[in-house]
């Protein structure tokens, strides 16, 4: 069971006149249990924490043990079908415990929440509120009106709302790492993709209350933050006056002169934006990690241009060549689509091909799934059968993993950083933690050193994820 940091709110003075006048409506919740379950992105993860913080300011406790709580939430994934069926049969596990305590709150937060809206409540009996992810602040008004018997929606989007003064309350925290969300929504309509419809516009928080998160994290004893957007590069933050302008190179910068001992990732880069200023920034700076998620999704440009990417083949291999040319060690991931509409034989292979050129170290991997509502769903037919999908998408997991492994190989003999994260899931004798470039790293503990410190580990073997070494000075 993890336990809630109170001493956040201490660290944030600013917030103590807005945590009295909550106190009434505190004392009103006091020992009522909330409990979130997430799906989907990282950043519906880091949605959770705010919720969490929204709710624990109106004195609710969380739990893990979703049959003790008041307040069941999930915060949900529409990305593919298979996202929304998984969310669909958890509801089913929370039906029965809610049929045994009539009190118990259930609340479907996020995307599925955005996407389906008061539909919800038709579909799923056992819902009493459903919010989008524009509309947690309004929290405490509609568990209200949920007390008071009746259902609540609000999916308003919001050109925005950053929940930039919310100070998130971390779940499940190895209190090593962190997500820090920069940026919401997105302005991009790739043809395939349902999140332009359940975020909204992309807009980016206030580049100085992002510094701060960053700060505060880093004195509570974090040592890795990642910074959260669909689409990083984009980031675009001015002050009122205009005088202030910040990009996402300059973002970085910021956050990593936070402390040279805080380690700094992002997700996700998207290759039309991705700048050669961001890869001389990371290239500039050791706490920046070098690694890149930088989602191809076909290796086609036929394939592209329907899925609306706005880059072609040429574009992607000139960008991995820049990355390669300015930080030769960076590793780079992806992820891949598999029978998008009318894709042919040889357009698979076109993805195989670029699989090839990059070599990347790490793949997510997906079939194509129609979204209602999309682009791609309105223009186009889902005409790719089943069976040649699911073929394709082996096709490039086998060739991904040969690659992952060729990658880690590359690895052993030499020396890694590596900041421990605590205890290796397998064993408590043995410490893991993440190299630079994203590699998990598992090496024999030492009461030297502690979860939260920098080692350097010999890399000695690999399995076909992990590498396995020992600390060495
Ligand atoms: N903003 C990120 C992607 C977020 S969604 C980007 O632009 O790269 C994460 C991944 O899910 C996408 O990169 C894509 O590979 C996959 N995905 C999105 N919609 C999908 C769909 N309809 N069917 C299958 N995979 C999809
Ligand atoms: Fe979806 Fe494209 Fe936006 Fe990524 S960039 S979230 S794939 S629309
Ligand atoms: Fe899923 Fe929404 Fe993230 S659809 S991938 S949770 S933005």
């Amino acid at each position: 069971m993890y336990t809630i940091q109170s001493d956040v709110k201490e660290h944030d003075e600013a917030r103590q006149g807005e945590a009295l006048m909550l106190e009434n409506e505190g004392a009103k919740n006091n020992g009522r249990k909330l409990y979130i379950e997430s799906y989907g992105c990282a950043m519906n993860f880091s949605d959770s924490e705010i919720v969490a913080s929204i709710m624990t300011d109106m004195g609710f406790q969380t739990t893990t043990d979703y049959k003790e709580a008041d307040v069941v939430f999930i915060n949900t994934c529409s990305i593919r079908e298979n996202a929304e069926q998984r969310v669909r049969n958890r509801l089913r596990e929370f039906g029965s415990a809610k049929s045994r305590n009539p009190g118990m709150v259930v609340g479907v937060l996020g995307c599925m929440a955005e996407r389906l809206k008061a539909k919800f409540l038709e579909e799923e009996k056992l819902v009493d509120v459903v919010v989008g992810p524009d509309a947690y602040r309004d929290l405490p008004n509609l568990i209200d009106k949920v007390d008071d018997g009746a259902k609540a929606v609000n999916v308003l989007l919001s050109r925005e709302e950053t929940y930039a003064d919310i100070n998130p309350v971390r779940l499940n925290s190895n209190g090593i790492t962190a997500f820090i969300s920069i940026m919401r929504g997105c302005d991009n309509m790739c043809s395939f993709c349902v999140v332009p419809f359940t975020r909204g516009r992309e807009r980016s928080r206030d580049a100085h209350s992002i510094v701060n998160e960053a700060r505060e994290l880093f004195n509570q004893g974090y040592r890795e933050v990642t910074l959260l957007g669909q689409n990083v590069d984009s980031y675009k933050w001015a002050s009122q006056d205009e005088l202030e302008k910040v990009n996402f190179a300059g973002l970085l910068e910021m956050v990593a002169l936070v402390s040279p001992d805080l380690r700094v990732r992002f997700s996700t880069s998207h290759p039309k934006d991705i700048t050669d200023e961001v890869l001389y920034t990371m290239a500039k700076y050791e706490n920046i990690c070098k690694y890149i998620h930088l989602p191809v999704q076909s290796g086609n440009s036929r394939i592209l241009e329907l899925m609306n990417r706005t880059y072609d083949r040429e574009w992607y291999m000139e960008r991995v060549n820049s990355i390669r040319r300015i930080i030769p060690e960076c590793a780079i991931s992806t992820d891949v689509i598999t029978g998008f509409c009318t894709e042919t034989e040889e357009e698979h292979q076109d993805t195989l091909s670029m699989m090839d050129f990059v070599k990347y170290d790490f793949a997510y991997m997906f079939m194509y799934s129609e979204r209602p509502g999309t682009l791609a769903a309105k223009r186009f037919t889902d005409d790719i059968p089943e069976e040649v999908k699911k073929r394709r998408l082996n096709e490039v997991v086998a060739k991904q993993q040969q690659y992952s492994h060729e990658r880690l190989l590359q690895q052993v003999g030499k020396v890694q950083k590596v900041l421990i994260e605590g205890f290796s899931k397998k064993s408590e004798l043995d410490y893991a933690g993440r190299s630079d470039q994203n590699a998990t790293v598992v090496f024999p503990a030492d009461n030297n050193y502690k979860p939260g410190q920098y080692v350097n580990v010999k890399i000695e073997r690999c399995t076909t994820a992990t590498l396995i070494g020992t600390i060495c000075e």
